[in-house]
């Protein structure tokens, strides 16, 4: 394989003057982490360390294996929402290895409303049970909550995608073989009290666990009856009485135990094999990703450039190099698993759309996982590209990757606007994690573009009515659409609505999809199978 070459001049006042926008960039970014990785209160948070809790980052990391990384989802979900009352949105969930099995961990934080759920929550949990059916990972789930956010409960209760969606998909999951273990760690009210009944086994910790349909309060209100929270669902109740729950913890780290041992009793799966190297660092320094990585999007980056700094040994063995340049496609490794690389060099046409969807299909044949890096501002437009087709060429490239059977990786390092996102494997086309960069940004289409669109339907209609469009109340329009499309366009807006799996350093980049590609390995990739393709 080729070993790439950089053309970047790392000392040129561009690269500088870019690695340091972007330094600004990351400090904003990990403030933001951080006080999103925080958990709730001070108060809440010694509150719960006098009941003798693990917070819920350290009971995580008491659960995986020594030495390991946790993959965290969406740290900053619900960030800038709810008036930031909802650090994390309440819930830490991500992948991280117990006993050698990537497992997906769904931890409620209580230091956050009691651990309650409200919208962002349930996205965030639901995201992460999907990430477990997709790539056939046991979930644990570490429940500490109220349940639901009782002031929304329309946006938590009555909808497909809410409350009632986890249940489904523990017995979806349960039925094909992918474990199901609840940890009970604190309260697991109403609804909250089917995560550990519906689990295949669970553990409870004593006088610190409890599992009921209604709290006290609400028995009292319902039929008279008085009762302490311990007799009506404590640990010991469940365990030696009603059966809800297996396992008797005497606290946190016993319970985290027990976990870790019935994952020795789980059944070897069948994994995907792929051709594995030796894992190599890439030849150019990750870290000059600062320097490259677009901070002004009109600039054009040439993903090569980004490419060496992430891949084995900076080799990539590139495809049909020659032909139709704005789409860069190859072959690389990275930390030792064989990928194949679709990046944008501009914008798409009808061959960079053929290209891309060519070599889909070789790395399908191949079972080769896709990552695709995008920097795209969307497919060409005009007469003469109509007139060859565009429409029905970007379709074969969105039914190519729509239906490709081997996993894919989305990393957005600059712009994702209109059918470009599809075409590269945006968030509807199920990559089986989606991050984007600090500096990249998200919208149906770039907010100039959106402003001279709406500014000429708007001049039109005046010039129909044969008015003579006043110049203020335009521009007024266009500023306005100009400051919505950059705050709504922004990577930390786009990962607060969980749009993505969040947002990663530049740096972390190889690391991130590698775990994600081992990960995927506990499914074995199904036969390929395509639909019609419009010729
Ligand atoms: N909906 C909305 N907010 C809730 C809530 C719920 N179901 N349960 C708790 N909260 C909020 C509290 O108002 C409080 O908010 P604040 O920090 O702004 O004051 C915060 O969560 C912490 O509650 P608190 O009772 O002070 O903490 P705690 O650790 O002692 O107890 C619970 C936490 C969850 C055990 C307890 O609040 C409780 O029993 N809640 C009711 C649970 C319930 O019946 N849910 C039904 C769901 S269908």
């Amino acid at each position: 394989m080729q070993v790439l070459k950089t053309k970047i001049d790392t000392r040129s006042e561009e690269f500088i003057r870019n690695k340091n926008a972007y330094l600004d960039l990351m400090v904003t970014y990990r403030q933001s982490l951080s006080e999103s990785t925080k958990g709730g209160s001070k108060r809440a948070i010694q509150l719960h360390k006098e009941r003798n809790k693990l917070l819920a980052r350290e009971r995580i990391d008491m659960l995986i294996d020594r030495n390991t990384p946790f993959l965290e989802l969406s740290p900053m979900a619900a960030y800038n929402l709810y008036d930031n009352q909802f650090p994390s949105a309440g819930i830490v969930t991500g992948i991280g290895i117990v006993q050698g099995c990537e497992t997906v961990i769904i931890a409620n934080d209580a230091t956050v409303k009691g651990g309650t759920y409200m919208q962002y929550t349930i996205k965030k949990h639901l995201r992460a049970q999907e990430i477990a059916m997709e790539n056939n990972l046991p979930c644990v789930y570490m429940v500490d909550s109220g349940g639901a956010y009782l002031p929304e409960q329309d946006t938590v209760f009555p909808d497909r995608d809410n409350f009632g969606r986890f249940f489904y998909n523990q017995a979806q999951m349960s039925a094909i073989g992918i474990p199901q273990i609840a940890i009970v760690m604190g309260m697991c009210t109403a609804g909250g009290a089917y995560v550990p009944a519906m689990s295949d086994e669970t553990i409870i910790v004593r006088n610190q666990g409890t599992i009921y349909l209604a709290g006290p309060p609400l028995v009292k209100a319902a039929t008279g009856e008085i009762v302490t929270a311990e007799e009506l669902g404590g640990a010991d109740v469940h365990t030696s009485i009603s059966g809800v729950a297996d396992h008797l913890a005497e606290n946190d780290l016993h319970a985290l135990q027990i976990c870790r041992n019935i994952f020795k009793t789980l059944k070897i799966k069948k994994r995907q094999k792929l051709d594995i190297l030796p894992i190599e660092e890439p030849l150019y320094n990750p870290e000059e990703l600062y320097g490259i990585a677009p901070i002004d999007l009109r600039k054009l980056v040439d993903p090569r450039e980004i490419i060496m700094r992430m891949v084995d040994g900076s080799r990539f063995q590139e495809f049909k190099a020659r032909y139709a340049p704005s789409v860069v496609t190859g072959f690389a490794h990275i930390m030792g698993f064989p990928v194949g690389i679709i990046a944008n060099f501009g914008v798409l046409f009808s061959e960079s759309a053929l290209k891309a969807t060519h070599f889909i299909e070789l790395c399908c044949s191949r079972n080769i996982p896709l990552v695709f890096l995008q920097n795209i501002t969307g497919f060409m437009v005009g007469k003469t590209f109509e007139r060859g087709g565009i429409a029905k060429d970007g379709a074969k490239m969105v039914h190519a990757v729509s239906n490709a059977n081997v996993p894919k990786f989305t990393v957005i390092f600059g712009g994702s606007f209109g059918a470009g996102n599809y075409g590269m494997a945006g968030r509807a086309y199920s990559p089986r994690l989606l991050f984007m960069w600090p500096n990249a940004k998200i919208s149906v289409m770039g907010g100039e573009q959106a402003a001279s669109v709406l500014t000429t339907v708007k001049n039109e209609q005046y010039l129909n009515k044969g008015i003579e469009p006043p110049a203020e109340e335009i521009e007024k329009i266009r500023q306005e659409i100009l400051k919505k499309y950059d705050r709504e366009g922004a990577a930390l807006y786009s990962t607060a609505r969980l749009w993505d799996d969040g947002i990663i350093d530049p740096v972390d980049t190889r690391k991130i999809i590698a775990l994600g590609i081992a990960s995927s390995l506990n499914k074995p990739f199904p036969a390929q199978r395509f639909g019609v393709f419009r010729m």
